[in-house]
């Protein structure tokens, strides 16, 4: 940290996890027979303040006196306030402590609260800034000092000026009074705090948006870690644009394309790139992973992973991950409009109306609530499934080779014939193992109920279409929802044909079951943690290729990540190394699979360059990374 940095940290909602005043009010309140309506009105003066649509001064002047407070109280508030400390600053209590020097605390709160929580951190006094309540011989607040700085408009800004901060200056913090002092030309830098609460109004002002600190380490190059400084970060496939963001707030150097690159021109942008992210189109063979020696993880920000080549990816130490769930409820939201629709036969009445036909019946068209619904195949998404279709008031029966736990009220079936007997929509969420080619054929059908619904939003190669189509035609199935065919064009412009499309009660969609906004960002999101935690940690949770290891934060001076092809005796000559070097030992990871091994060790100094080496040369090593932890 160069001596001249200043960091100035708000308090509620960001060195804590809660708005302080809120607590209070909860308990100050309690008993009181307008509680609600108060603590109502206290929740939005308070929103509107953090959101810069009241000034400050008259959300505390409007709040303070429907608190009806005392002494006690606050002292009951303290208690619980002070088991709501932000994790990653739990985390990194050795931040604050090293540079208490020039860490501040501005806080439109109360100092009988905010001191006793940031006490700890060994931040000095003199250095957190408050309000004052002012008490009566009984120990009940009567007001506040009214000529506190921060009791009045633009506060933060007025107490910095106060204090005359020299240097640069960063603001952190979660409301729009902390961008105040970037406005104001204080700070240079205004860092939006979005851990415990995220504001559209501060975000759009924010020079860099962090979810927890290491994020802000990491931006504002503290030496805290070599997390990821100078790496490189390729994005193909228009990615979601948070993905973006992310990595760069990482201190990462961020190129992105729209569009998936090949051959020569992915290997050229691959120079140098330390993380490469894709979705399903761009092919990683090992050809174009032997010519980018920079590569060390992969993201495909998608489901499925068969682009990559993962074996050679293990080859060379480089770790991949997916994202498998992250559209789970799409999928199942999908699911249950399109039961809904086809039980009602509305799916039916909107193609013949679309085609000028208005038959207004309710022959055939039934509510859901009562109906017995059948999965087959309780996993993420069967079993998510189960829950909504509950809530609408269906019975649930599932039938999944394993022993699955029952959700709610939902029942397993012991065979399938039980499930197809007894359901009046079936809905497929089994995955696509080959043993479930033309898992429904006309076999099953027969077994299912006369004028049954059925769905495949799984995988295209578990139903016979053609003998699905003979029911249909023959009313046996009398509704049906396909999102996934056993054969499906590569390209939208394709024609695409199934004689499923000559029917009407029929729900025929391109795939899409996963494919919603919510779920990119999902997908986006998980991709991008789990790469975060393998570049700056070493933890492989999430990774589809590598152990998984999920490790503790840093607190040593050194990480070393030793990967290596999985053979015996490799940790005793790397454990060997330790000791000839007089290297301490203060934490050892290890997990293999059938390729790899993977051990992790935390060591209490700095690994000389000639030590390194000794480790590289140990024979069957993939890769060798080290994580300094530099502060
Ligand atoms: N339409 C889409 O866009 C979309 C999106 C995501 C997932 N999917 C597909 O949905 C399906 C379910 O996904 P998931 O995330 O819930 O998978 P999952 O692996 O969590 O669950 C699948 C379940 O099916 C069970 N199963 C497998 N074969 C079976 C069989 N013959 N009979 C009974 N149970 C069987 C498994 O034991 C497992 O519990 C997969 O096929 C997946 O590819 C489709």
């Amino acid at each position: 940290m160069t001596a001249n940095r200043i960091y100035i940290f708000d308090f509620d909602s960001t060195f804590i996890q809660v708005e302080s005043l809120d607590i209070i009010a909860e308990i100050g309140l309690s008993n009181l027979p307008d509680k609600n309506e108060r603590l109502k009105t206290i929740a939005d003066l308070t929103k509107s303040a953090m959101e810069g649509r009241l000034s400050y001064q008259e959300s505390l002047q409007e709040r303070v006196p429907l608190l009806n407070l005392s002494v006690t109280h606050i002292e009951q508030a303290l208690s619980i306030i002070k088991q709501k400390i932000t994790a990653s600053f739990e985390r990194n209590i050795d931040f604050f402590k090293k540079n208490a020097d020039f860490i501040y605390i501005f806080s439109g709160g109360f100092i009988e609260i905010v001191w006793p929580c940031v006490q700890s951190f060994g931040i000095k006094r003199n250095h957190v800034f408050a309000n004052r309540l002012l008490y009566d011989f009984e120990g009940n607040i009567i007001d506040y000092d009214r000529n506190n700085p921060l009791a009045q408009d633009q506060g933060k800004v007025k107490l910095a000026h106060q204090l005359k901060l020299k240097g640069d200056i960063i603001m952190i913090g979660d409301g729009y009074t902390d961008f105040e002092v970037k406005a104001a030309g204080i700070a240079n830098t205004f860092v939006a705090f979005t851990e415990n609460v995220k504001r559209d109004t501060v975000i759009e002002q924010a020079d860099v948006i962090v979810d927890e600190l290491e994020g802000l380490f990491l931006t504002c190059q503290i030496p805290y870690s070599n997390k990821a400084t100078h790496k490189k970060a390729l994005l193909l496939e228009n990615i979601h644009p948070d993905v973006t963001h992310y990595f760069k707030n990482l201190g990462f150097e961020v190129e992105n394309y729209r569009n998936a690159l090949e051959g020569d021109a992915l290997i050229e942008k691959m120079q140098g790139v330390n993380v490469l992210g894709i979705r399903s189109k761009t092919e990683i063979t090992s050809h174009i992973i032997e010519q980018c020696p920079s590569l060390e993880a992969i993201g495909a920000f998608c489901i499925g992973t068969n682009q990559i080549n993962l074996q050679t990816c293990s080859q060379k130490g480089i770790a991949a991950f997916n994202a498998p769930y992250s559209n789970t409820r799409s999928v199942v939201e999908l699911a249950l409009g399109e039961i809904i629709l086809l039980v009602r036969q509305a799916a039916g009445q909107n193609n013949k109306l679309c085609k000028g036909q208005w038959d207004k019946s309710s022959q055939g068209a039934h509510e859901v609530r009562g109906k017995t619904l059948g999965i087959i195949g309780y996993g993420n998404i069967g079993s998510q499934l189960s829950i909504l279709a509950e809530s609408v008031g269906m019975r649930v029966l599932f039938y999944d080779l394993e022993d699955k736990l029952a959700l709610g009220n939902a029942k397993a079936c012991h065979t399938l014939e039980d499930l197809l007997n007894l359901s009046d929509v079936v809905s497929v969420h089994a995955d696509g193992r080959k043993e479930n080619k033309n898992l429904i054929s006309a076999k099953e059908i027969a077994m299912m109920k006369d004028g049954v619904v059925f769905l495949n939003l799984a995988r295209g190669s578990i139903v016979d279409i053609a003998a699905l189509t003979e029911a249909v035609k023959s009313g046996k199935v009398a509704g049906v929802g396909i999102d996934v065919f056993p054969e499906e064009p590569h390209g939208s412009k394709a024609e695409f044909t199934t004689p499923l499309q000559q029917f009407e009660n029929v729900f025929l969609t391109p795939h899409i079951g996963g494919s919603t906004e919510e779920a990119q960002q999902n997908i986006g999101e998980y991709v991008s943690k789990n790469l975060q935690a393998y570049i700056c940690d070493g933890s492989s949770i999430g990774s589809v290729n590598f152990p998984q290891l999920n490790l503790p934060t840093m607190n040593h001076p050194q990480r070393i990540i030793h990967i290596h092809k999985n053979v015996p005796g490799i940790l005793a000559k790397i454990n060997s190394l330790f000791a000839q070097h007089e290297c301490n030992i203060e934490g050892q990871f290890l997990k293999t699979n059938d390729d790899i091994s993977y051990v992790i060790t935390d060591i209490n100094r700095e690994i000389e360059p000639k030590m390194l080496e000794q480790l590289h040369a140990i024979k069957h090593t993939i890769r060798v990374r080290i994580l300094s932890k530099a502060y």
